[in-house]
């Protein structure tokens, strides 16, 4: 199940959007995960697939537009995420954790969970759900981060939060990441099959740097409502800002990258 902190941060879709459009754009080499979990599991469009932690959906009202035709499922725990998975049609949007998917056994004959698992508490639960309602034939494909994916911005927002008092232990630590991931879907699945991609966020201007850090301040205790965000905010902007005036003509790089692990059931 997931904490409400985790649901307060995906209460609002608009920090996921912001993130997930930083590595769109500032990515050093193309960043598609979407796309590489189609490489690895080839749909037909006939399949019965359920995106779990479905986030905005983006996946699916792709496949939608792509005239995937089998039927297609969202879910989350986030009822903003759900009610964005509703609104592509064709798509049936569940209210739900990864942990007690509600469906029969052998109902999907694709699951795949993007960028979701790392918050899963016992990913190794969900992952027995993904097999179980996977039919036999099926595949099971899961996207996670590598461990400390972009950890010089994450250093920067820790280092600004602690300065108001903020510590790491409100922090959001991932359950699973691109080294234990594979053992853990051997343990489940008998096989599996890895896609790697490592990569790094570059900025060459201070802006989209400060906008991709906000958009992970929750990740880091700096919570919506929290009362020293804009304080902490105007100092990180400051200290960004700070940067490229000290480093002309050079970039922010920050490693990043991710594994698309796929297991036949
Ligand atoms: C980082 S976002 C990824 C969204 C989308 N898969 C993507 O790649 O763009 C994680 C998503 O997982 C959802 N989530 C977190 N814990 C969950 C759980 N236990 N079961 C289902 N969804 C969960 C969150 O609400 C959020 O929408």
């Amino acid at each position: 199940m997931s904490s409400p902190r985790l649901e307060v941060e995906y209460a609002d879709p608009t920090p996921l959007q912001a993130r997930i459009d930083t590595h769109r754009k500032y990515s050093e080499k193309p960043d598609d995960p979407g796309t590489d979990v189609l490489a690895a599991i080839e749909l037909t469009g006939t399949e019965h697939l359920a995106d779990i932690g479905c986030g905005d959906a983006r996946f699916l009202a792709n496949l939608a537009a792509r005239g995937h035709h089998g039927p297609l499922v969202g879910i989350d725990t986030s009822p903003a995420m759900v009610a964005a998975a509703a609104a592509i049609p064709g798509v049936q949007a569940v209210l739900a954790y990864a942990e007690q998917i509600p469906f029969d056994d052998n109902t999907f004959d694709v699951v795949t969970a993007r960028h979701m698992l790392y918050h899963v508490p016992d990913p190794r639960a969900a992952l027995a759900e993904f097999r179980r309602t996977t039919r036999p034939g099926g595949a099971v494909t899961v996207v996670v981060n590598h461990p400390h994916t972009c950890p010089r911005t994450a250093e920067l927002i820790a280092a600004h939060a602690g300065s108001y008092g903020i510590t790491t232990t409100e922090a959001f630590t991932a359950t699973v990441d691109s080294d234990s991931l594979p053992a853990m879907m051997i343990d489940t699945f008998g096989t599996v099959r890895i896609h790697r991609s490592d990569n790094a966020l570059v900025f060459d201007a201070a802006a989209p740097l400060i906008r991709f850090a906000e958009a992970l301040f929750g990740f880091h205790g700096v919570t919506p409502d929290h009362p020293q965000r804009q304080a902490i905010l105007t100092d990180m902007s400051e200290d960004i800002e700070d940067w490229f005036a000290h480093h002309p003509g050079q970039s922010w790089r920050d490693p990043k990258g991710y594994i698309v692990a796929t297991a036949a059931t």
